[in-house]
């Protein structure tokens, strides 16, 4: 790879700008001082420093945001904020995408990657990865609704869902639940639950296969993947 593409790939500005870094003499290949933005550079044998400091090369980004309401699971937007614009610099210049969507009022877990082949298997039907969402319902959830979900129901456009798991955390006026769903169909909790008379007015994703929210994050807070989590889902 050519020295000014690794550095500008690892956000060291523009090619423009890794230029002038290299004029300035900040930048050293196993400790010989070089200028030429041209050189090949092979990152995984050879220390790169800048300043003195090893630039450590990673081609994937992979990072779990709680996604707040009010911001779109997307790139860019016309209208709206997306997911993305609440990334720093650094992390958009690995130029990364959601994983699958989550509606603009929807909160809660939301993988953000450049890794095309991970975000297929975790999409892909075939999978069936199982998603948790907990949800406020509007009306009283009762066993006839988790038999409903057990069986898969019928949305309005005449599609039958894959059985999904309800768990009722509190039946009354205004319900709590947990829904565990294998699919990823347009605003599909909502139009499970419409299906059985029901509405939901509050929704947050939990989990997504072996990734779960960390409940530390804030809304609209994001974190690197740990190792763990990485291995688990590489599995
Ligand atoms: N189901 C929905 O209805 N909305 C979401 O955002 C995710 C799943």
């Amino acid at each position: 790879m050519r020295l000014d593409k690794l550095l500008a790939n690892m956000g060291y500005g523009s090619r423009k700008e890794v230029k002038q870094l290299l004029k300035q003499k900040a930048v050293t290949i196993d400790g010989v001082e070089v200028k030429d933005p041209a050189m090949k550079v092979d990152p995984e044998k050879q220390n790169v420093s800048v300043f003195g400091e090893r630039v450590e090369y990673v081609e994937f980004i992979y990072l779990m945001m709680n996604k707040p309401q009010g911001v779109i699971s997307a790139t860019e937007d016309k209208y709206d904020k997306t997911v993305i614009d609440l990334l720093d610099p650094l992390a958009q210049h690995f130029k990364p995408f959601p994983v699958g969507r989550l509606d603009k009022d929807t909160e809660g877990l939301l993988l953000i990657t450049n890794d095309g082949n991970l975000a297929h298997n975790l999409l892909s039907p075939k999978k069936h990865v199982p998603k948790v969402y907990y949800a406020l319902i509007d009306g009283v959830v009762t066993q006839s609704d988790i038999d409903a979900f057990a069986q898969g129901v019928e949305l309005e456009d005449g599609y039958m869902t894959m059985p999904g798991h309800l768990v009722i955390l509190k039946s009354a006026e205004q319900s709590e639940i947990e829904l565990t769903i294998q699919e990823g169909k347009f605003h599909q909790v909502k139009r499970m639950f419409e299906a059985v008379d029901k509405k939901v007015t509050y929704l947050k994703r939990l989990s997504m296969g072996s990734l779960k929210l960390d409940k530390v994050l804030e809304l609209g807070d994001y974190r690197e993947l740990t190792e763990q989590e990485l291995a688990l889902l590489f599995n």
